[in-house]
């Protein structure tokens, strides 16, 4: 999807995500000391805002106005403050070794973009910088639910060690990757509780 596209989306509705931080950001960095974070492709903010809610100072990257916009007044209206920046991440890298944790959730491009977004994130890692990533799993398409419907843009274990291993290479620096696995997220809606299926890695930057 475009830029426009997703802006479309965006302001069709109050919130098009929950403004709740996504559980896996907040199990997979409730142990990590507070410093510089990327969320990259933030979207309304949700997990942008909960980390900075915990002393991170937090940027957010997204190529959607309409969503950085929202972000915007959400942050506002918690009372924290948040840097926000309008980006193509399939473009724009963000500034090398900057970063103790970035973060990056449900962005699902094709791959080569895919490629340019895991290069540039882990490129953006500190010495001892956490990665954190999860995207909505392949396998949703036959046991699981949600997230786009097009096989080749959904994460799988496979590809998404690929992004990792080419970022790190890209970057010229060592990893390593404490998570990769599959977990599993409930989620409700008019139809009753359904089980969703997301690829999580964690990234650690030696
Ligand atoms: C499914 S939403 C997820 C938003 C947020 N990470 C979350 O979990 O709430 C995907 C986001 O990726 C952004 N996005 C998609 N392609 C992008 C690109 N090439 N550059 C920057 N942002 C992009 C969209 O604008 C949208 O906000």
């Amino acid at each position: 999807m475009h830029a426009a596209e997703w802006d479309a989306r965006y302001a069709e509705r109050e919130l098009v995500w929950s403004a709740e931080p996504n559980l896996f950001i907040v199990e997979q960095t409730e142990d990590l000391n507070p410093g510089s974070a990327l969320d990259l492709a933030c979207g309304e903010g949700r997990n942008a805002i909960w980390l900075a809610t915990r002393g991170w100072r937090v940027t957010g990257v997204d190529f959607s106005a309409v969503a950085l916009d929202k972000a915007r007044v959400l942050a506002e209206h918690v009372g924290v403050d948040l840097t926000l920046q309008r980006e193509d991440l399939s473009a724009w890298s963000p500034p090398s070794a900057s970063a103790d944790l970035v973060v990056i959730t449900y962005v699902h491009l094709p791959s080569e973009s895919m490629a340019h977004l895991f290069a540039g994130a882990i490129g953006a890692l500190a010495p001892g910088g956490v990665l954190v990533a999860v995207g909505h799993d392949r396998d949703n398409l036959t046991r699981g639910v949600g997230g786009p419907q097009d096989p080749h843009i959904l994460w799988t274990l496979t590809a998404a060690q690929e992004w990792i291993r080419h970022g790190a290479e890209a970057a010229a620096v060592e990893v390593t990757l404490p998570r990769a696995e599959q977990v599993v997220r409930q989620v409700s809606d008019p139809d009753g509780t359904r089980t969703a299926i997301d690829t999580l890695l964690r990234v650690v930057r030696r």
